[in-house]
């Protein structure tokens, strides 16, 4: 079972969609800084598609692409309710391909800290590079060892909604860079009784200049790295920061 799936149906009610909301506007931003080459797009690792589907609203020809089917599942009746078109598919961000080439893709929400080793790091930013068009846009934001050191720690975090409670234990691996974090996730089911669901989630944060060496190998090129939903570079506290990347016109 990948990581995600049990959590899928509560991961927007468990406060999760945040993230999502704030992220619409700050990418609204973005774009008028880093304009893009038409209005199709793929957001990787989409999970429940709250970003997804706040293109296609507004006219976008959109794509999600996550591992785990059950958030799919999530994005697909959200797509349903709001009678609007996604086009999903399950797969390893590492290997994705799609149909056709695309104006702008993102990826959002610690999905690039999953990637567990550099060469899996640059894996993605090359099936990145082979999906987007010429002058097309890579906007991807990533934690720092600031947050995966310093907030995240060696902690226990509670969180508790409506039928819904959560107990995360991290811990952090020095050498390695390493978070782990174990998530033991009770839920309530219609008959008042809660289901216990347990995953085991991994993220590494990289430093700066191995992100921007990982983009360059795989043939984009930095435009500029933000403090996350900010406009300013980071400074060295940063806890996220956005990479916007782009890929090379067509010299002929
Ligand atoms: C924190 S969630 C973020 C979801 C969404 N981007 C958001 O902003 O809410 C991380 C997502 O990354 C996906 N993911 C993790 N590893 C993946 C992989 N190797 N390929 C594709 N998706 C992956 C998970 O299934 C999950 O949906």
């Amino acid at each position: 079972m990948a990581i995600y799936d049990q959590y899928a149906k509560v991961y927007d009610d468990s406060g999760q969609i945040a993230f999502s909301i704030k992220m619409i506007p700050y990418l609204e931003g973005l774009l008028q800084l880093h304009p893009v080459p038409g209005c199709t797009m793929l957001d990787l690792a989409c999970g429940t598609g709250t970003v997804a589907l706040s293109f296609a609203k507004q006219g976008w020809e959109v794509y999600g692409v996550d591992a785990s089917q059950p958030m799919l599942d999530q994005a697909k009746q959200k797509a349903e309710q709001t009678s609007q078109e996604l086009i999903l598919s399950q797969q390893d961000m590492r290997a994705f391909v799609v149909p056709h080439r695309l104006a702008l893709i993102t990826c959002l929400y610690d999905s690039l800290n999953y990637m567990l080793s550099l060469g899996d790091l640059t894996q993605v930013f090359r099936c990145v590079a082979a999906a987007l068009l010429p002058d097309g846009v890579f906007m991807g934001d990533m934690n720092t060892r600031v947050t995966l050191e310093e907030v995240w720690g060696n902690n226990t975090f509670f969180v508790e909604r409506e039928g819904i409670a959560l107990v995360m234990l991290s811990s952090f691996e020095s050498q390695s860079g390493l978070s782990t974090v174990d998530i033991a996730g009770f839920v309530r089911q219609d008959d008042g009784r809660y289901s216990r669901f347990d995953e085991h989630h991994a993220e590494i944060a990289y430093p700066d200049e191995q992100v921007r060496a990982a983009l360059e190998a795989a043939g984009l090129q930095v435009e500029a790295a933000y403090e996350c939903f900010h406009f300013e570079p980071p400074e060295e506290d940063a806890r996220r920061i956005m990479w916007v990347a782009r890929k090379p016109g067509d010299r002929r």
